[in-house]
């Protein structure tokens, strides 16, 4: 079968075709013809070698993050049947509950190999079937940012119907944060460097528009629609130049998701607010196979579509494309389609 592998040294332009033989399902696994995959931010860093040592060995087999046609079953199988369209959960061995430092072994795209394969061997505990409504590339899009985007705001945040959400960016954590606050009644402020995204987002449901290149004093403009209070929840994925901004943003006792750190892991901040406002940083790690399965039926109950950019890519262009992913400029997921 055809795949496509990392060799020799971390760098997307080492991403090659490659040849590995047709895998089988023993008892308990599934065999999926990929149809699939999209994009994360992950796979940039991944493709460097960012995470260190937990990033794994070479070669290996980007992307996290796909979808699949269920083409056979081993013995005992009962979750799925031939047929069924699956995404591989994007933390194999995390079915449900808290994060525990151990589930990192189980992450697909790095440190085990990902899903740029023709076909892949999945333990059945480690597939979700997909929302009925959605295509392979629709479902494509879930395992990591649609996650990731519901354990914030659903799971962990409990938003309810009235409260205010900041999400930082039109990328794709940011615009999944977009549709499920909408879902659950939430008003949002979306900021972007890009008049043209935000107008797309409003076309999503975004209530009000900031543009932090324009105005790079934004959390003024957030507390301005606020009434001066600050909004309950914000999504931030800015990390170090934004996370400043984000606690003057929040409200008190409200609650900062911490999930991306685009504009830098380090840096200096003022801490003295989130301990006298009682601010709830959260750091959040994708989510488990429980939090994946929540958000799939719901997502299916409300026939609820990813937002996809026009920008697509080739199983052979991934290196191509990961290196322009990371240059940004695409609104929603980019994904890629295995005919
Ligand atoms: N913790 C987790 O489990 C988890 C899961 C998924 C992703 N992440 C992280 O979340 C981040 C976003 O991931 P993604 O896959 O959604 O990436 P993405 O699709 O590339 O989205 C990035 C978007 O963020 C916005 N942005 C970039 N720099 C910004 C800044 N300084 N201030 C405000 N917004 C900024 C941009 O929006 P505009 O173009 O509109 O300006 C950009 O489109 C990454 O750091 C990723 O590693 C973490």
């Amino acid at each position: 079968m055809r795949v496509m592998e990392l060799r020799d040294d971390w760098s997307p332009d080492n991403i090659k075709p490659a040849e590995r033989p047709d895998p089988e399902p023993g008892p308990g696994e599934v065999l999926l013809r990929m149809r699939a995959a999209s994009l994360n931010y992950r796979d940039f860093v991944m493709a460097h070698r960012g995470y260190g040592r937990r990033s794994g060995t070479l070669p290996l087999v980007p992307l996290s993050d796909g979808a699949g046609e269920v083409v056979a079953v081993g013995s005992g199988v009962s979750r799925v049947a031939p047929g069924d369209l699956v995404c591989p959960i994007f933390g194999q061995t995390w079915l449900s509950g808290s994060f525990r430092d151990e589930l990192w072994e189980g992450m697909l795209g790095g440190p085990r190999d990902g899903v740029l394969q023709e076909f892949m061997v999945l333990s059945e505990e480690g597939v979700v079937r997909a929302p009925r409504h959605m295509t392979p590339v629709q479902a494509a899009t879930l395992p990591c940012a649609a996650v990731t985007a519901w354990n914030a705001l659903v799971t962990q945040g409990q938003v309810k119907s009235g409260d205010s959400v900041l999400i930082l960016g039109t990328g794709g954590v940011s615009l999944f944060a977009l549709l499920f606050a909408k879902l659950r009644g939430a008003e949002v402020i979306i900021t972007s460097s890009s008049g043209d995204r935000l107008a797309r987002a409003q076309a999503l449901g975004a209530n009000h528009l900031v543009n932090y290149a324009e105005q790079p004093e934004w959390a003024a403009r957030v507390r301005e629609l606020t009434a001066g209070a600050g909004v309950d929840h914000v999504v931030e994925v800015g990390g170090a130049g934004t996370l400043a901004q984000s606690i003057r943003a929040v409200r008190a006792s409200g609650t900062i998701s911490l999930i991306g750190v685009l504009s830098g892991g380090a840096g200096s901040l003022n801490l003295g607010p989130v301990v006298t406002r009682n601010v709830r940083l959260q750091g959040v790690t994708v989510g488990s196979r429980e939090v994946f399965e929540d958000m799939a039926q719901e997502m299916e109950e409300h026939r609820i579509v990813p937002a996809i950019d026009e920008r697509t890519f080739a199983f052979e262009a991934v290196g191509e494309a990961i290196k322009a992913f990371a240059e940004g400029g695409h609104f929603g997921k980019v994904c890629a389609s295995f005919g």
